[in-house]
């Protein structure tokens, strides 16, 4: 008896992970680069729905393409789920990503939040945009991107490096928006107007302006989400010090440059049905709340409400550009930074 139980052991120990996960067939393998707390709500939310169990492998968005290209057609990867616009658009142009048409997909999610091929799908959104101190207020002039290039706000500025796969979607947006030489001019007023050289993520610029270190923070609205429910009472008191512009929202001007968390079908999916099934299921009302809230963003579909923090922000309007299009000019957008010195 123990020794026929040591054998099992021994003989499943040689198999590696992905044969097994692949072995058990009907479970649906995530992928996924997402790492909060309430995820484990979702794949419990679809089992609940569907029938169909999961198997969840978390790791950096990178480190999960590498994987998945290294397992090749046995890959049991059925879905990809990556936090940011840039590392989906990367997934794509390493074909880890099917087509997938879903009239529940393209009915609940907008045009500009999915990939136009349906290789992959926005399910969660924010918006990225300038954060100061309300105590000292919104320095005059400033309504749009374009204007933080005024040397009116030298000095001004805290934001991350220009490699910062956030920043080079925003500049991608300014350059579909504005053409090439103009957004370079703008990256070098930026770069003109730090308040010291780009470091750390978007909370460190957050928490450089509360602590009066520059007057304008730029950082993706979850980031402020995220401060406004840490434990601890000194993040709380930081977020609720900051207020929020949302640039470009002028008559007749394009909108809040905005970014996605998504997920596309792998192409060798083993449960390619269970897989569409799943998107469709984090497209629900359901499903959206729980993918919304779990890193304060904002749903994609219509029928649900963002959470009690982002309503206090008020509401915006969006660059409708679409994500993939913001994508495919990521890498002139970076060149365009690093002409410009941004560091
Ligand atoms: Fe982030």
């Amino acid at each position: 008896m123990h020794r026929r139980l040591f054998l099992s052991a021994t003989a499943l120990s040689v198999l590696s992970a992905p044969a097994i996960l692949r072995a058990q067939s009907g479970v649906l393998g995530i992928y996924s680069a997402r790492h909060y707390d309430t995820d484990r709500q979702l794949w419990d939310g679809f089992t609940r729905a569907t029938g169909i169990r999961w198997r969840l492998i978390e790791a950096q968005a990178d480190q999960l393409i590498e994987r998945i290209r290294s397992e090749g057609a046995n890959s049991p990867a059925d879905v990809l789920i990556t936090v940011d616009l840039g590392r989906l658009a990367r997934a794509q142009q390493e074909g880890m990503f099917q087509p997938v048409q879903s009239a529940v997909l393209n009915g609940r999610i907008p045009d500009n939040l999915r990939e136009p091929g349906g290789h992959w799908f926005g399910f969660s959104m924010r918006a990225r945009v300038v954060m100061y101190d309300r105590n000292l207020g919104l320095p005059a002039g400033l309504a749009r991107y374009e204007d933080l290039a005024k040397p009116d706000f030298r000095g001004m500025i805290s934001v991350r490096t220009s490699s910062n796969i956030y920043n080079v979607g925003l500049t991608a947006s300014m350059i579909a928006a504005n053409g090439e030489a103009a957004t370079e001019e703008w990256a070098r007023g930026i770069n003109a107007n730090l308040s010291r050289p780009p470091q750390g993520g978007d909370t460190d610029q957050i928490r450089a302006v509360a602590a009066g270190q520059g007057r304008l923070a730029i950082s993706n609205t979850y980031y402020l989400g995220n401060l406004a429910r840490s434990q601890r009472g000194a993040d709380r008191e930081i977020a609720q010090r900051m207020a929020v512009l949302f640039p470009n929202q002028g008559e007749g001007d394009r909108g809040t440059h905005v970014n996605i968390s998504g997920a596309g079908v792998v192409r060798n999916a083993p449960n390619r049905a269970a897989a569409v099934a799943f998107l469709e299921y984090l497209a629900s009302a359901e499903a959206q709340r729980i993918f919304a809230d779990g890193n304060s963003e904002y749903p994609v579909v219509a029928d649900v409400p963002p959470n009690a923090f982002l309503q206090g922000l008020g509401s915006f309007r969006q660059d409708t550009l679409n994500a993939a299009r913001a994508a495919a000019l990521s890498p002139d957008a970076l060149r365009v930074m690093q002409r410009a010195g941004w560091r």
